[in-house]
């Protein structure tokens, strides 16, 4: 990071749309990826959008751009309050409202359960939570892959939270935050969270009044297992939950059922449906481009009878299978703004203090220089190259890297395997699939309806 030594005067943003903030917004929240490449094109690979309600964002699509911002000292942005649009669904005390010492504290909390050997751990919990949700699969009567692959990751997620992933408790929880993410499910009602007047209350079955009660039963749940294992000790485990209610501080203070409420929310949230997207997409390409999954199930068949669920995650072909669907269309097309805390130089430019900063993943990943040929589906492209955290960057970067990235690509990667070698499925038509905006994500918009057609 290079601190600007020009004055603030000469700060200027870079060039980007003229047309009304409130048609930028429109534009944004309805067609993303179309309203980005616009911008490249028209004002090259850094550009200021104005979207209504909104201060100038300087988007960034750039490596070098790029890198200088994600290996900056955490001291010199600010990134938890420009979250704000989360906080109606994530609460007050989420992670990722935080900054400073108090968000590094924060990460260092919950990173334990989603790194090194304790991932690894819920490899067999993955496997195992899959092969149970295909099972119930008939042949020729078609499902959505979304839907499916929700099921799959909340469950994986509810594992890892609260140490258990089936039962009552689990399905309450499971179909109330479906049910509740739901209003999220469409450009229009994504709507709801970009516009906070459309946030008003207008009875229990308007669609904002059943987004605040679903969520009061979800917190209610939330707390009767808060309560329930402060009042039995023995049930605690190694369980993110568990670990949270041990915790103290400096003071010797416990997390506050609050709190606790509000990360529980979080890591349920960002911890199931990116990746359910994501796996619905790659579902998407293995039966869109049948030489890739052939190529893939020789790769899998390789490891023999059984294999061992690490060895199939560190296969190269599926890895490369799981980048390239993240790359082509990112799941969440933009990092976390950041907002500069200091007057600052980037890619030869000047910024004042106070300008906010967006890391453009979509754009990045559709850098002919980079991948040529962007919007073809080609995981070789990962096997011929190896690309910088600052060139291939699905899990964001530097101090707020994505806290479940490993997590993630493990799920990725042993739900694709377990089911392409069991299960010979297909798409259940031939209709177009498109990206669509779902909350802050970009999902296919059909779900990818696939259809199993016999067993291997
Ligand atoms: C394919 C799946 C996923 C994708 C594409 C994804 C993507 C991202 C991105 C782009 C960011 C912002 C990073 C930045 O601005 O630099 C982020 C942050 C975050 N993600 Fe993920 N994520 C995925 C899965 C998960 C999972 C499984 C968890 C489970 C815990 C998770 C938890 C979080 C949290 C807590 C943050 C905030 C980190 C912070 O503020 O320090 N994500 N993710």
């Amino acid at each position: 990071m290079t601190t600007a030594k020009a004055s603030f005067s000469e700060n200027k943003l870079p060039d980007g749309p003229k047309a009304p903030a409130l048609f930028q917004l429109i534009n944004w929240i309805a067609h993303p990826f179309e309203y980005l490449e616009e911008c490249i094109d028209k004002y090259g690979d850094i550009f200021t959008m104005r979207l209504f309600g909104f201060p100038p964002l300087v988007f960034i699509a750039n490596p070098q751009g790029i890198k200088q911002i994600f290996s900056a000292d955490a001291k010199d942005f600010d990134v938890g309050r420009t979250n704000d649009l989360a906080r109606p669904i994530l609460g007050d005390r989420s992670i990722i409202l935080m900054d400073g010492s108090h968000h590094k504290k924060e990460r260092k909390l919950l990173m334990p359960p989603f790194h090194g050997e304790k991932v690894k751990s819920y490899a067999k919990y993955i496997c195992k939570i899959t092969e149970k949700v295909a099972s119930h699969w008939e042949i020729n009567k078609p499902f959505i892959a979304r839907d499916v692959a929700q099921e799959i990751t909340l469950k994986v997620i509810m594992e890892t939270v609260f140490g258990f992933s089936e039962g009552e408790k689990c399905e309450q929880l499971r179909s109330l935050l479906a049910d509740w993410l739901d209003i999220t499910a469409s450009p229009m009602r994504s709507s709801f969270i970009f516009l906070q007047f459309l946030q008003i209350y207008l009875g229990a079955w308007s669609p904002w009044g059943h987004f605040i009660r679903t969520q009061q039963q979800i917190y209610e749940l939330l707390q009767a297992e808060i309560e329930d294992r402060r009042a039995n000790p023995e049930k605690l485990g190694d369980d993110i939950l568990s670990l949270m209610l041990e915790v103290t501080d400096e003071d010797g203070q416990s997390m506050s059922d609050e709190q606790l409420k509000d990360e529980l929310i979080t890591l349920l949230v960002a911890g199931h449906e990116t990746t359910a997207t994501s796996l619905a997409w790659a579902f998407y390409w293995l039966e869109k481009f049948p030489e890739v999954k052939e190529k893939l199930l020789r790769e899998i068949d390789n490891l023999g009878e059984n294999p061992n669920p690490i060895e199939i995650s560190r296969l190269p072909y599926l890895t490369a299978v799981c980048q390239e669907t993240l790359r082509l269309y990112p799941i969440v097309p933009i990092a976390f703004a950041r907002i500069a805390n200091q007057d600052m130089e980037i890619m030869g430019r000047f910024f004042a203090s106070g300008t906010t900063f967006i890391p453009c993943i979509y754009l990045t990943h559709h850098r002919e220089d980079l991948y040529p040929n962007s919007k073809q589906f080609k995981p070789e492209r990962f096997l011929e190259r190896q690309y910088t955290p600052y060139e291939f960057i699905p899990f964001g970067g530097g101090v707020r890297l994505c806290l479940g990235y490993a997590l993630a690509m493990l799920e990725m990667k042993l739900v694709i395997a377990s089911v392409v070698s069991k299960y010979n499925l297909e798409l259940a038509d031939n209709k177009p699939v498109k990206p669509m905006r779902r909350g802050g994500t970009l999902a296919p918009s059909n779900g990818v309806p696939l259809v199993l057609t016999g067993f291997r």
